[in-house]
């Protein structure tokens, strides 16, 4: 009979605190039988961004919630899991403490095995629990902390073509909100503002096309921004409902063409070795932008490529992914001990070289 495994996930590396149960029979699609987030936006909101050691606490208190809501969701015990699989880096050492600890209780508990899931490996193979694509295929992961692009070969075998040097894309779009006044999080207030905006109007800079390269950079484009803004203001004493529009939509074009560009070119590379019936998958909060996905699209139209979008449950933070990256490693055979750390800046593959500093949203990625 085909072998069933059921996994309990935990993610706590930013700002959700979150608890997931996801089930598979043989080879059978995977199934989310609940997936648990507790935000904690309000929280931070006065700050302006995450302050690690509120984070950390509210996990804490959160977890074990989490954890009982997942399971009563599920309709299942502990007696009903295989195994406990949780985020073990990288994000904010507070908070991926936090979940590790929990888990590590639960396994000392029923004596579970325990895996640690890197949280990118998490955001990275959700396009097979969600659509069942097989390996290969390119994955640009592009969040408020996170900004890489990578060709996807197994479930631990990633091979990073280019991220940000500097800040993430959603970072970049909290950031314009605020020196907009705009309320957060930015990515959906600017993309709301941009509707009636003409992205012409204002030259924003495309930092990085003119290196052949597949990296991005987000943060001259604040800077140009904050700039623009200032002139406005000092030539008309402040700006109009339509100097915001127009700012809006003139940065949010300037994104949507940087990563469009840079997936072209990571998509050229990839099909060198894997021409046929190539997939692009993307993950991260800042995929809800419909300018963005519209161009990433039209980029994979062009290239006769597979365009995927998961749902935005599952673009953003949860613990279904991490369950579901439990699956993938217990049928390997695969587990770990009571020894598993908390490994704030684990890069996903492992040549490439460390992460960036951390930023508003903890290490960057
Ligand atoms: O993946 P996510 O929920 O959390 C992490 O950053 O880990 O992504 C949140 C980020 C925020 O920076 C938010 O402003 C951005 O995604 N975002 C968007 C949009 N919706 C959310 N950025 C651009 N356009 C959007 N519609
Ligand atoms: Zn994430």
């Amino acid at each position: 009979m085909a072998q069933t495994v059921t996994i309990l996930g935990l993610e706590s590396s930013c700002d959700d605190t979150a608890a997931a149960v996801v089930r598979q029979t043989g080879q059978d699609a995977v199934r989310i039988l609940s997936s648990i987030v507790y935000g904690q936006t309000e929280l931070h909101g006065p700050y302006g961004g995450v302050v690690p050691e509120l984070a950390a606490r509210a996990h804490a208190e959160k977890l074990d919630l989490c954890v009982k809501q997942a399971l009563e969701t599920a309709s299942l015990s502990l007696g009903d899991i295989d195994a406990v699989a949780v985020t073990a880096g990288p994000g904010l050492i507070g908070g991926v403490l936090s979940g590790v600890m929990c888990a590590k209780g639960l396994c000392a508990a029923t004596g579970l095995p325990l895996i640690g899931i890197n949280h990118l490996a998490g955001h990275a193979l959700t396009p097979r629990l969600t659509d069942g694509i097989a390996f290969p295929y390119l994955m640009l992961l592009v969040s408020g902390g996170h900004c890489q692009v990578l060709i996807a070969n197994g479930p631990d075998d990633f091979i990073r073509l280019g991220g940000t040097i500097d800040d993430a894309p959603g970072e970049a779009f909290d950031k314009t909100a605020r020196l907009l006044g705009l309320p957060q999080p930015g990515g959906p207030s600017v993309e709301d503002t941009a509707s009636g905006g003409d992205p012409d109007r204002f030259a924003f800079p495309r930092p990085l096309l003119d290196r052949p390269d597949c990296n991005l950079s987000f943060s001259g484009l604040k800077t140009a921004l904050l700039r623009l803004r200032d002139r406005i203001v000092a030539e008309k004493g402040g700006l109009t409902r339509q100097d915001r529009a127009d700012l809006c939509a003139g940065f949010q074009q300037a994104v949507a063409d940087v990563l469009a560009e840079k997936t072209a070119r990571a998509l050229r590379i990839y099909m060198q070795d894997a021409p046929l019936q190539p997939t692009v998958a993307v993950a991260g909060g800042v995929a809800a932008n419909r300018t963005i996905r519209t161009a990433l699209q039209s980029v994979c139209d062009a290239a006769g490529a597979r365009f995927l979008a998961p749902p935005l449950a599952l673009c953003t933070d949860n613990a279904a992914m991490i369950a579901h990256a439990g699956i993938e490693r217990f049928r390997s055979g695969d587990h770990d001990d009571m020894q598993l750390s908390a490994r704030p800046r684990w890069p996903l593959d492992r040549t490439s070289p460390s992460l960036l500093g951390g930023g508003k949203k903890g290490a960057k990625a």
